[in-house]
């Protein structure tokens, strides 16, 4: 049975472990870009939609960035960054605006919200495997109907980034997202896997089986080279898709350095625990 995250110290009702808030401007512009294009998260901005960034880190300039970029969809929502450290949240005041912008403190009880939209980027990496799935379903849970979460993780500077998308009923797609002349092979995106899948990059997972197919599409692409590495990259996933696997987006998205492929393809073949 995993242990429940405790409660920050000396606080009442906020459900996780404060870390090192690193951030970066821009860090998140990939799964920004993602949302805005998404047709589930489009369709997921009601009118007056209320939208929370989980975990925002030392500053809260990520979330300032998600609110802007969202509200090209929907002008009008309403947007909560929480954190567990009271500190960043007092730091953060100066960012707010008020009604439409605000800063809490708050952990995985989402401060007793229900958005229809929740991103958690490089919160949960920190946690035990099986703290990190009870976080999702404690999450899923507290979303207002229809709503979603977005969970993923990434590089400090976002340029190799993972990110799986959830609704109450459970994990739907998994994306990869990367700056194609960032990589050596595809399979450099392990590194940022998330916590559900960070530990089953190994044979006999459906996870290493995708990332080796993208390894091995990449080596056969490589007459794309001299057209440069976003063009390889098109033609990686072109090819991963041309071998069966059920890739759900297009050429428009490859090129962005996006892939994205149903939950169902990258589940974990075992329960937590039993993968060291
Ligand atoms: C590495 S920073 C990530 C900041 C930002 N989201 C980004 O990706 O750049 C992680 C932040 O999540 C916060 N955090 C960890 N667990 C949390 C939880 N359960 N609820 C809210 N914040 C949490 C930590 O205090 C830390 O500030």
């Amino acid at each position: 049975m995993a242990k429940q995250p405790r409660l920050a110290a000396g606080r009442a009702r906020a459900l996780g472990l404060p870390t090192r808030g690193t951030t970066n401007p821009n860090r998140l512009r990939r799964v920004d870009r993602w949302m805005v294009g998404s047709a589930a998260v489009r369709e997921a901005l009601v009118p007056g939609a209320l939208v929370v960034d989980l975990g925002y880190g030392a500053t809260p300039v990520t979330t300032v960035e998600m609110a802007a970029r969202l509200r090209t969809v929907r002008p009008d929502l309403r947007m909560v960054g929480l954190e567990l450290d009271q500190e960043r949240v007092a730091a953060a005041s100066d960012a707010a605006d008020p009604p439409l912008l605000a800063f809490r403190r708050g952990g995985f009880e989402l401060a007793g919200l229900r958005p229809v939209l929740v991103r958690a980027f490089n919160v949960l990496r920190q946690y035990s495997e099986e703290d990190a799935l009870q976080a999702w379903d404690g999450l899923r849970g507290r979303l207002a109907p229809g709503g979603l979460l977005v969970e993923g993780t990434c590089d400090e500077i976002g340029r190799r980034c993972c990110w799986v998308l959830l609704d109450e009923t459970g994990p739907l797609t998994f994306t990869v997202a990367c700056k194609p002349s960032d990589l050596e092979t595809p399979s450099d995106v392990a590194e940022r896997l998330p916590k559900a899948l960070i530990h089953r990059n190994v044979p006999g997972e459906r996870v290493h089986d995708l990332l080796a197919a993208l390894d091995d599409c990449w080596a056969t692409a490589a007459p794309y080279a001299p057209f440069g590495p976003r063009a390889r990259w098109v033609e990686t996933c072109r090819m991963v898709a041309e071998r069966g696997w059920p890739v759900l987006d297009d050429r428009r998205r490859w090129r962005l350095g996006e892939l994205t492929v149903p939950w169902s393809t990258v589940a974990p073949a075992s329960t937590p625990g039993s993968v060291p």
